[in-house]
């Protein structure tokens, strides 16, 4: 006969150290969570920008300075030192950001922009029932069918890193395209988003011929009117179509950037991209950096990484043909296995920051350099 005891399994001992550790983690996060909002609120106010002077402000000079509530400005400036997004000056009573933080915060050009993240973050919030549908019914979610702000906050989000990476170390990295996008060459970038990365090399290579793609026509239209406000419209074309049958042939350089996860079918694509390439041309794939062993990708930067895979990359690959759902941190050798599977040789990494790996492939095989991993 059972006992109470066994059909009662005892309640497993608690260690208090490691409770307290994990609500220390989880007041770090709650605090962060808390603060998405306020980071939106001092982006869409100007409240960053009008502080990035340096000068020391009461609340008070900073509602004057634009034109917004002195008490709700109190406790955001609160809550911003709090968290260390804008300083406290207890002796004066007034606030000010340093350098370092009106980097970050107050402007859109520079190679590290924290507000894009928010307005990302505030449109898969806005999306969490439908997420939770989708968990329920194993059904995918379409980049189209995310809450429109996805869509400028992944622009946003991603843009300061290509200014930071693309034209000085990326392109670079690749073996002879440097000279030929500077003679001259067709570009395809696919996935293109809003744009951002199609732009910014445009801008770069003016004696080159661009021609970004999106299967997201809402997308398409946005990077149109980017390429009018940059003044390359003359240079860069816009045009909805998916990875699998984009138009157009003998591209020097084909480019991916944080897209390939995405889609359902990324062996189609790859296949034809081999198609779409000129002799000897280059295909780059930009992937979120990862490892191919799943421990070694619970990082920081790997928890970021596998949230927006949870929410956005996989729902997105799920919805279309084939439904591969690779995700964000696949790591170096699943993408390599698609690449070839799609009849490309070569594959080496060829630059790689703490956010992204920068893969070289084209159709023969070769020797990858020896300054990176050959994976
Ligand atoms: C994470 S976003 C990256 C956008 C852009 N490359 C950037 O870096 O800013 C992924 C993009 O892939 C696009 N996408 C997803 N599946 C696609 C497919 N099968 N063909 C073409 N584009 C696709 C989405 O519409 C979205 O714009």
């Amino acid at each position: 006969m059972a006992t109470a005891a066994s059909s009662h399994p005892q309640t497993p001992a608690i260690d208090p150290e490691k409770l307290n550790a994990l609500l220390g983690r989880a007041v770090q996060d709650m605090g962060a969570a808390l603060q998405a909002p306020l980071v939106l609120i001092g982006d869409r106010l100007g409240l960053y920008r009008a502080m990035s002077d340096g000068v020391h402000l009461t609340p008070a000079e900073l509602a004057r300075r634009t034109n917004t509530s002195e008490r709700y400005l109190r406790e955001w400036l609160n809550a911003n030192a709090a968290g260390h997004f804008v300083e406290y000056d207890a002796a004066t009573d007034t606030y000010f950001m340093t350098p370092e933080e009106t980097l970050a915060l107050a402007s859109d050009d520079t190679p590290i922009h924290l507000p894009g993240f928010y307005y990302l973050l505030a449109s898969l919030m806005k999306d969490e029932e439908k997420l939770t549908e989708i968990y329920r019914t194993g059904k995918g979610m379409g980049w189209h069918e995310h809450e429109k702000g996805l869509f400028e906050g992944t622009e946003r989000f991603f843009r300061p890193t290509y200014l930071a990476s693309l034209v000085s170390s990326w392109i670079p990295a690749l073996n002879g395209v440097e000279e030929k996008l500077k003679a001259g060459a067709r570009v395809a970038d696919i996935g293109c988003g809003h744009g951002a990365s199609t732009l910014l090399m445009a801008q770069s290579y003016p004696a080159s011929q661009f021609f970004g793609f999106d299967y997201h026509p809402q997308s398409i239209e946005k990077a149109r009117e980017r390429a009018a406000a940059a003044g390359v419209a003359d240079r860069v074309k816009f045009e909805a179509a998916p990875a699998k049958s984009f138009p157009g042939k003998n591209y020097d350089l084909v480019a991916f950037f944080d897209c390939l996860h995405d889609m359902g079918d990324p062996v189609g694509a790859a296949r034809h991209v081999r198609e779409a390439l000129a002799p000897d041309g280059t295909w780059m794939i930009v992937e979120p950096f990862a490892h191919d062993d799943t421990a070694a990708n619970l990082t920081p930067v790997g928890r970021i990484y596998y949230s927006a895979s949870a929410t956005v990359c996989v729902p997105c690959s799920l919805s279309q043909e084939v439904g591969l759902g690779l995700g964000a941190q696949a790591g170096p050798a699943r993408i390599q296995e698609v690449v070839r599977a799609g009849g490309f040789a070569r594959f080496c990494t060829v630059a790689e920051t703490p956010f992204n790996l920068v893969f070289e492939v084209k159709e023969e095989d070769g020797e990858c350099p020896d300054s990176v991993r050959d994976w």
